[in-house]
């Protein structure tokens, strides 16, 4: 039987937490051949996901390098990418999200003329500098792509709007998916989160690490931690720090020394997704952290300026924080002095998903190559 081809393209944390349930699910159908290329824009952070989920690579282009520009990832994914899309001949390449990984891997898959598909399409803020360089990366891949599969109705309203050509699905986000491999019952890996008593003490879960909050809006968010936790000495902030030089040396500028701020480590995915499940809320720049609080029914405030997932803002468990100190500080009070205010927030729900979106893509992907008759159902949440 004719097989599809499939080489599925990935280089950053969020994008292979995302796309080894798709692998997994290719991986179980007979009807796919498929292989999988990091591109190794991130080194430890990948390399621990891949761990995680028993994903081994066909190829490795192992980019990565301390203090990398955004060109410089681009040009070299650029020079690497073509040798094994050469070798592996796909019928198609699927890439994910908005990363320069992202980017870059479309584009070579386009100088080859192969077919793209963008897992996690249509996600838009309609602002070109933020996220920096995300939106336009996802812009782009747009009209690279060929199939999109776009988590959810609104997202797949920006692809319309914006006329990209191509079919689209809408999937849900294979976020959830992978949530419902991670989040269990079990220990922590990491012995520091074991020793934590979350049943007496609150704990707010936060990480940071986006690129347009670099400088004064990062300062700003960390001093709205370092007095939340002053004012609150009775919750722990547990912050796992993103391996970036940058937010690194701000976190431990500011942050550091502080009997209830844990700074740790990046916690594998199965102790990020557990630290949040028994956590009591959650502070974030994150864009995949904004889809997984709020289907564990975990109150999140965003720490940016905007969001191109507006989904659970309009449910409720999101709300956004800005990147001003009084106002992080004001709505993160509010969340710890009353009742009502986290009552209203803390319900799960899943507007990005239902656990099968890995489940549409392949379906999708098989109806698309001639393999199977009626499309998949779209996701509604
Ligand atoms: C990238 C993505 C961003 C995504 C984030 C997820 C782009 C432009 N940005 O940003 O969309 O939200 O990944 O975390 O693609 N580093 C290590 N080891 C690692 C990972 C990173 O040392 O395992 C260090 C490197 O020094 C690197 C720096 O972190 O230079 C920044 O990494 P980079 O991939 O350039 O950008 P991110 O901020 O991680
Ligand atoms: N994550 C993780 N360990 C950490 C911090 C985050 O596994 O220490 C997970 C998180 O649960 C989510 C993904 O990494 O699944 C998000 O990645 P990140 O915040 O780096 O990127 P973004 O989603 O903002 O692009």
């Amino acid at each position: 039987m004719k097989k599809i081809k499939v080489l599925s393209v990935f280089g950053t944390r969020p994008e292979a937490i995302k796309m080894c349930p798709l692998v997994s699910e290719l991986a179980s159908r007979d009807t796919f051949s498929s292989r999988v290329c990091v591109t190794g824009q991130h080194r430890e952070m990948l390399d621990s996901v891949l761990g995680v989920f028993g994903v081994q690579p066909d190829y490795d282009l192992n980019i990565m390098e301390k203090g990398q520009t955004l060109s410089d990832v681009t040009c070299r994914i650029l020079e690497r990418l073509g040798g094994a899309l050469r070798d592996a001949a796909p019928d198609i390449v699927l890439v994910h999200g908005d990363t320069t990984t992202t980017f870059a891997s479309a584009l070579a898959a386009f100088y080859e003329k192969i077919t793209v598909g963008h897992v996690e399409a249509g996600l838009r803020t309609g602002d070109r500098w933020s996220p920096y360089p995300e939106e336009l990366n996802r812009c782009m891949v747009g009209r690279l792509a060929e199939y999109h599969f776009a988590p959810t109705v609104r997202n797949r309203e920006n692809l319309l709007r914006e006329a990209v050509g191509g079919a689209i699905y809408v999937t849900g986000n294979t976020a959830i998916d992978a949530m419902r491999f991670t989040v269990n019952d079990r220990p922590f890996t990491d012995e520091r989160l074991n020793a934590v008593d979350f049943s007496s003490r609150r704990v707010v879960a936060m990480t940071c690490h986006r690129r347009e909050n670099y400088g004064r809006p990062m300062e700003n968010i960390f001093t709205a931690v370092a007095r939340l936790a002053e004012s609150y000495p009775d919750i722990l902030v547990v912050f796992p720090v993103h391996l970036s030089p940058v937010v690194r040396e701000t976190a431990k500028k500011y942050l550091s020394g502080r009997e209830n701020i844990l700074l740790i480590d990046p916690l594998d995915a199965m102790d990020m997704h557990k630290l949040m499940s028994r956590s009591y809320m959650v502070l974030t720049d994150s864009g995949g952290i904004q889809e997984e609080a709020p289907a564990l029914g975990k109150p999140v405030l965003v720490m940016r300026r905007e969001t191109e997932r507006p989904e659970a803002i309009a449910a409720g468990t999101a709300a956004l924080a800005g990147v001003e100190t009084e106002n992080i500080l004001r709505l993160a009070s509010e969340l710890l002095d009353n009742p009502c205010r986290y009552d209203e927030m803390a319900h799960a729900v899943n507007p990005y998903g239902d656990g099968r979106a890995a489940e549409r893509i392949a379906d999708a992907l098989e109806y698309g190559f001639g393999l199977r008759e009626a499309p998949p159902q779209d996701f509604a949440p």
